[in-house]
Formats: structure tokens, C-alpha cells, sequence
């Protein structure tokens, strides 16, 4: 059996996962692909109401009794330091050692980018971004905080251990899929000691894989260059930080922040799938988030159960939709998230029936 934990957490999260678990049920009922979802209420409402965010227990059991996990969104105004967030993502990602942030930056349809003249071809490639590491760690501090002499300090900590295992990750990667090129982004001129690093082991490895070509950027030219030349990509490779912001334009090549999808990997563990996007407060419970990312990453998820089938089908019926205009207002639709959702289901019943 395939036990998937499912935590819808808060906002449009709520909107959008209730989507993607219509898409999971439907193809787990066609197929018998034996998932049995198990939905959690972590999230703000729960933190609010209890104190409790995500207990201890609660990873060991992911750990140890689940396939995968799916995460709609987290974040909410009356939580405003993300405390609740922090246990439950950072508690994940960091706790079940999810150290490959995998995000596919994949365009559907030429009209959802915003770059003149681009087409799906030209916007097709994965950002692998560092995900236990760097300025995310949390260690640092306030020195005389309130005072008008404060000092906050945020360290940027990356190990030898850390940076070696993504950026393998990446040449693996692109070595399985026949892929030419990796691309790793740093910001070495100015961060001298975790630049140094980076450049080190990306030399390093670079010569494990004579075949790959082995591209560097300045993460603030390769910012410039996703838009100036997106078709140039091929797997870009990063610090969590930067890996953070550069998914967020990737979005925005797709068509927006609602058609992003992404997995959290630990290649020996359980692994967390979640869009891109985050709650959008302002969004929230009105029915017009769009939840094609968090099918899209449904879709993911399966991929990494070895369901590359049942994978396929989701993106082909998401792009159906997309070409039919089956799409919610942000990519020019006019669906709301539940029947945008629902086109898709039907979409994936006339594929099989075909
Ligand atoms: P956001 O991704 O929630 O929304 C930014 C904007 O992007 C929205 O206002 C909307 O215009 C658009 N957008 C995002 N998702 C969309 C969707 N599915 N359909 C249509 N439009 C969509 O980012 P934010 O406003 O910076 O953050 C809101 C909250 O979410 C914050 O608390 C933030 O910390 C949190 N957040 C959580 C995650 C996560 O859980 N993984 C990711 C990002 C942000
Ligand atoms: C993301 C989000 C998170 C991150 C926030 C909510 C902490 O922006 O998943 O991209 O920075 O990792
Ligand atoms: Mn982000």
C-alpha cells in the first residue's frame, strides 16, 4: 500500500489540494495504483487553536510508515513570525533530510509567458535548489534587539557534505535524462567563503562528468539571463536562498505562481510534494486559485512512486486543459479552482477512453 499523508495547511492550500486529491482519487480508482490518502489538519487554524504546529511523533510516523507526503500551502496573517510554518515545512524538509528542492520550470503553452516570441521549447528546464542548508538554517541572532544599536545576525552555513550532494544530484540527473548541461549559480564574488566552496566541489564533480558542459552565472546574471535567454537552461543548480527567488521568475515564465510544481526529495527517504506558491491570503476561499501546480506536483509525486504513466496522463490533461482555455482568471480562464480541477478530471477520463 501507498500511504500518503496530505496536508492541505492553509489559505488556498485548502482550495487547491481538495483539486489535486480529486485528480489522485480518480487515477488511484482507474488504475488501482493501492494510494490511500490519510489527510492531517496542520496548519495555522490548528496552531492557533491548540499551540500545536506539528508534533515530534508526527515526522517519525511519516518517516517510517508513509510513501510520500503533499502539502497545499502554509502561511496566514494571524501567525505573522510563521512559527506554525516552521515546524511543519522547515520540519519536513530539514527533519526528513528532503535535501533536493526539485522545481520544474516547464512552459504549456506560449501564450502563459510573459517573454515575447518564447514557446514551450524555449522554457523547459529544472532548478535544483539546496533545500537543508544555507541562510535557512535558522542560527544566528539578535544582539541588543529594540535598541537603536540592534544587531541581527543570519548565517549562511553550507557543508562540504551539503553542496556535494545537490550538485551530484544535478549531474546525475542531468546524466540519466541525456541532458548536455548544468548551470550552477553562486554569488562567489561577493560571498567569498560559500562561493569558494561551490566552485570548488561544481569543479570537482564537473570532472566526474566529462560529457556534461559545465556552465557557470552570478545568480544575479543568471536572474537576467532566465528572461533574457530561458531557452539556454537545460538543469540549474543552487543554494537554497537564490534557488528560493529564481523559482518564484521560473513561475512567472509558466504562466504564474499557480502553475508551479515542486517535490522536496530525499533519495533514501520519504519525500514531500508541494506547489510552488503559498497560501495567497487574498485568495483564500473564494474559489479562483489556480490548482493546476499543485496537480501538476500530484503528478510529480507519482512520478517519484514509479507511476510515470499515470505521471504522463496528468500533464497531458492539464496541457489539454490549458489549450481549451479550462483555466481559472490568473492564466485568462474563467473557472473557479473546483471546476478548473474538474476539467482536468474529465480531461483524464476522454484520455483513456480515447
Ligand atoms: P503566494 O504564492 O501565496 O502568492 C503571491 C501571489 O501569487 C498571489 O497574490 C497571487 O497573485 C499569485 N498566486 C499564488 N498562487 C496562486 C494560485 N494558485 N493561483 C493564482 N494565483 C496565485 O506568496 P505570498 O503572497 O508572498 O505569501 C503568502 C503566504 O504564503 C505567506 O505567509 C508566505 O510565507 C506563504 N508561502 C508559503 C509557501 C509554502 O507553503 N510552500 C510558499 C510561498 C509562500
Ligand atoms: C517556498 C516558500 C518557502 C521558502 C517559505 C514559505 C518559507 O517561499 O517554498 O518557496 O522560502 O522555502
Ligand atoms: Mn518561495
Amino acid at each position: 500500500m501507498n500511504k500518503i499523508a496530505v496536508i492541505p495547511g492553509d489559505g488556498i492550500g485548502v482550495e487547491v489540494t481538495r483539486e489535486a486529491v480529486n485528480v489522485l482519487e480518480l487515477l488511484n480508482k482507474k488504475f488501482l495504483l493501492d494510494l490511500q490518502l490519510v489527510q492531517f489538519d496542520y496548519g495555522a487554524e490548528k496552531y492557533l487553536k491548540t499551540g500545536i504546529s506539528m508534533p515530534k511523533e508526527q515526522l517519525e510516523d511519516f518517516r517510517h510508515n508513509y510513501a510520500a507526503i503533499f502539502l497545499g500551502a502554509l502561511g496566514d496573517a494571524r501567525v505573522p513570525d510563521m512559527a506554525h510554518a516552521r515546524d511543519i515545512l522547515f520540519g519536513m524538509r530539514f527533519g526528513l533530510d528532503q535535501y533536493v528542492n526539485l522545481r520544474p520550470v516547464k512552459l504549456f503553452d506560449e501564450r502563459l509567458c510573459p517573454l515575447k516570441g518564447k514557446t514551450a521549447n524555449d522554457v523547459d528546464f529544472v532548478v535544483f535548489r539546496e533545500n537543508t542548508e544555507g541562510l535557512y538554517v535558522g542560527t544566528g541572532g539578535f544582539f541588543k534587539k529594540g535598541t537603536a544599536d540592534e544587531v541581527a545576525i543570519q548565517e549562511s552555513v553550507n557543508t562540504y557534505k551539503g553542496v556535494e550532494r545537490i550538485i551530484r544530484h544535478a549531474f546525475e540527473y542531468a546524466k540519466a535524462r541525456g541532458l548536455t548541461k548544468v548551470t550552477m549559480s553562486d554569488k562567489s564574488n561577493a560571498l567569498r567563503f560559500e562561493g569558494d566552496l561551490w566552485q570548488r566541489v561544481f569543479r570537482q564533480l564537473g570532472e566526474e562528468f566529462p560529457d556534461i558542459e559545465k556552465e557557470h552565472w552570478y545568480i544575479d546574471a543568471l536572474a537576467m539571463q532566465m528572461i533574457k535567454r530561458p531557452e539556454q537552461f537545460q538543469v540549474i543548480v543552487t543554494n537554497n536562498m537564490f534557488g528560493d527567488i529564481i523559482t518564484d521568475i521560473g513561475a512567472q515564465l509558466q504562466g504564474g505562481l499557480g502553475m508551479a510544481a515542486s517535490g522536496n526529495i530525499n533519495p533514501n527517504g520519504v519525500c514531500m510534494f508541494e506547489p510552488v506558491h503559498g497560501s495567497a491570503p487574498k485568495y483564500a476561499g473564494k474559489n479562483v486559485a489556480n490548482p493546476f501546480g499543485a496537480i501538476l506536483t500530484a503528478g510529480l509525486m507519482l512520478e517519484h512512486l514509479g507511476f510515470q504513466k499515470q505521471a504522463q496522463l496528468i500533464e497531458t490533461a492539464v496541457r489539454k486543459a490549458v489549450k481549451e482555455n479550462k483555466t481559472t482568471r490568473d492564466i485568462g480562464g474563467t473557472l473557479g479552482t473546483a471546476e478548473a480541477g474538474s476539467a482536468v478530471c474529465e480531461f483524464l477520463e476522454t484520455l483513456w477512453s480515447d
